[in-house]
């Protein structure tokens, strides 16, 4: 697997590989992970890594409780306050969340030691902790993942993002903030979508929120097959196969959580990447 690194933002991107035979399996990997800048005045004196150890343990101990996402806030002062969350992909297992959880947390303190503001996608769940707040404010920071050369039949094409479209503005009406959905073109091909938001965000802010990826990555994906979209508020994924389970039991109960707080302080740079995917 190789790193693409993308030292602007510091984003470093894996390369989502489907190795061929294995295209059928929904396996779970690890899809990128950004961090910012490295603090090197992060060190064991500093009372963030403390505080974020008690996050990364409140997260991993209450995510399956509350339904695949869970956000928290530890410490007693600015300066090392943590604010973290995690939310497990709609339609894996309680196992397969608690185990993406942990694997997530161990790849942020591998990948970013030294950094106060993480995000870690794999394809079952995404981590995010940092120094201030971002519950409740919508970023539309987002990569897709694609594969450059596997065009879509044409009648296939002329569907395919207005379904998307649909799955996401369902996705955004659900308490649950998650929607799967199929797209049959005259009873012989089939397309599967899925679309998925943290559930902090105002259900405007979700649809907003896949909206804009559609919108943004059209001439990226529209004319293909298989992509799928990480952003840190909304999700992604189309393919031509039904990669995904029926919603998890996980979710039953799950209502959507009211922000926080609704102001921003830091502000991620809102710059949309676009990645290839090699499939
Ligand atoms: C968060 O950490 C960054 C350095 O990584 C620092 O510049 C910023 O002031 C911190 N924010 C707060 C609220 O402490
Ligand atoms: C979860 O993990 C088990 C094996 O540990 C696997 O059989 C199952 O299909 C997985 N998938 C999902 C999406 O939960
Ligand atoms: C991309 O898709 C095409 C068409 O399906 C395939 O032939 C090619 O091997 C894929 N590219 C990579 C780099 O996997
Ligand atoms: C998934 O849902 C469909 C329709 O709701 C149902 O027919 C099917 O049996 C379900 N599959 C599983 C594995 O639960």
């Amino acid at each position: 697997m190789k790193p693409i690194y993308f030292s602007l933002l510091c984003v470093l991107f894996y390369l989502l590989l489907f190795p061929s035979g294995l295209c059928f399996a929904d396996i779970n990997r690890q899809t990128g992970t950004l961090c910012s800048e490295s603090d090197n005045s992060l060190n064991e004196d500093d009372g963030f890594l403390v505080n974020l150890r008690t996050t990364m343990d409140s997260l991993s101990d209450n995510v399956i409780n509350r339904h695949g996402f869970y956000k928290t806030r530890v410490g007693s002062k600015k300066s090392n306050t943590v604010y973290g969350s995690v939310l497990c992909r709609g339609d894996i297992s309680a196992d397969n969340c608690s185990n993406c959880v942990l694997n997530s947390i161990k790849a942020a303190s591998d990948d970013c030691p030294k950094s106060r503001d993480v995000s870690v996608w794999f394809r079952w769940c995404f981590l995010r902790y940092a120094n201030q707040s971002f519950f409740g404010t919508m970023e539309e920071t987002s990569v897709a993942v694609t594969n450059d050369t596997d065009f879509d039949e044409a009648k296939v094409v002329s569907e395919g993002l207005e379904f998307m479209g649909g799955v996401a503005e369902s996705a955004s009406e659900k308490s649950i903030m998650f929607e799967t959905g199929v797209l049959d073109v005259n009873n012989v091909t089939k397309r599967y979508g899925m679309a998925q938001c943290t559930r902090d965000i105002r259900k405007e802010d979700c649809r907003r929120c896949l909206q804009a990826q559609l919108q943004n990555f059209r001439t990226g994906i529209g004319n293909k097959r298989r992509w799928e979209i990480y952003g840190v508020n909304c999700f992604m994924w189309y393919n031509d196969y039904r990669f995904y389970n029926n919603a998890s039991i996980l979710l039953s109960g799950a209502k959507r959580q009211s922000p926080w707080k609704r102001y921003t302080i830091g502000i991620w740079v809102g710059v949309l990447a676009m990645l290839q995917m090699v499939m």
